[in-house]
């Protein structure tokens, strides 16, 4: 039997590490769907047309640390907006949230969008500042050359665009549990999706 998890909300708002405490717990599989979008975002750095790209994704696509930095970020949300480029991903990201035994996926519209009928959707927000100072400290660890300003516009740039795009546009699920984890330890945020996931798959 299926059973999914979406998990939407802004950039760097906490979503992948809720994501894969949820789906460790609860042993489901897990997709970060915005590798796909980073993924057709560098082929396009690359000198690829994006729709051309998202058609012909391939598990190599999605090797490589770039794939997480700021750079491919700005492409992926550029490449986002395309509505070929969305419509190319949508089997592979259906076919994962049904699978048995359990998913979760994380995105923009994922409980819009791509599983209306998840059995638990979390929006996960936290304030722009907040999220660039996680950003910042994630960034710099990993020794790439960012500075706090730099990443604050970055997330503030792909949310606008996010936010704004036609398609699909970034937006909570009417029926989404939120989450804002802007005072929250990462500990504390991991805890209240889990009891929510828990509780609806008592009542599943
Ligand atoms: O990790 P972070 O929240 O910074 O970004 P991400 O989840 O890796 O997504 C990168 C970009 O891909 C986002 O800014 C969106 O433009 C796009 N994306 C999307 O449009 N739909 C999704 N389901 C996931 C990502």
């Amino acid at each position: 039997m299926s059973f999914t998890v979406a998990i939407d909300g802004p950039a760097a708002a906490g979503k992948g590490t809720i994501s894969k405490a949820v789906a460790a717990h609860f042993g489901f599989a897990h997709l970060d769907t915005g590798l796909l979008y980073r993924a057709v975002g560098r082929r396009m750095l690359r000198g690829e047309d994006p729709v051309a790209a998202a058609q012909s994704l391939r598990a190599e696509d999605l090797q490589g640390d770039d794939l997480r930095g700021p750079e491919v970020a700005q492409a992926a949300s550029k490449v986002a907006v395309i509505p070929e480029v969305r419509t190319a991903l949508v089997d592979f990201q259906r076919a994962f949230a049904t699978r048995a035994g359990g998913a979760v996926l994380d995105g923009r519209d994922i409980g819009t969008v791509i599983c209306p009928e998840a059995q638990v959707k979390l929006f996960v927000t936290a304030s722009a500042e907040v999220r660039a100072e996680r950003r910042f400290a994630e960034l710099a660890a990993k020794g790439l050359n960012v500075t706090f300003e730099g990443v604050l516009e970055d997330v503030r740039a792909r949310d606008a665009r996010d936010a704004e795009r036609a398609t699909a546009p970034m937006v909570a699920a009417a029926d989404a549990v939120a989450l804002d984890t802007s005072d929250l330890s990462i500990e504390a945020a991991v805890a209240r999706a889990i009891a929510v996931v828990g509780a609806a798959r008592q009542g599943a």
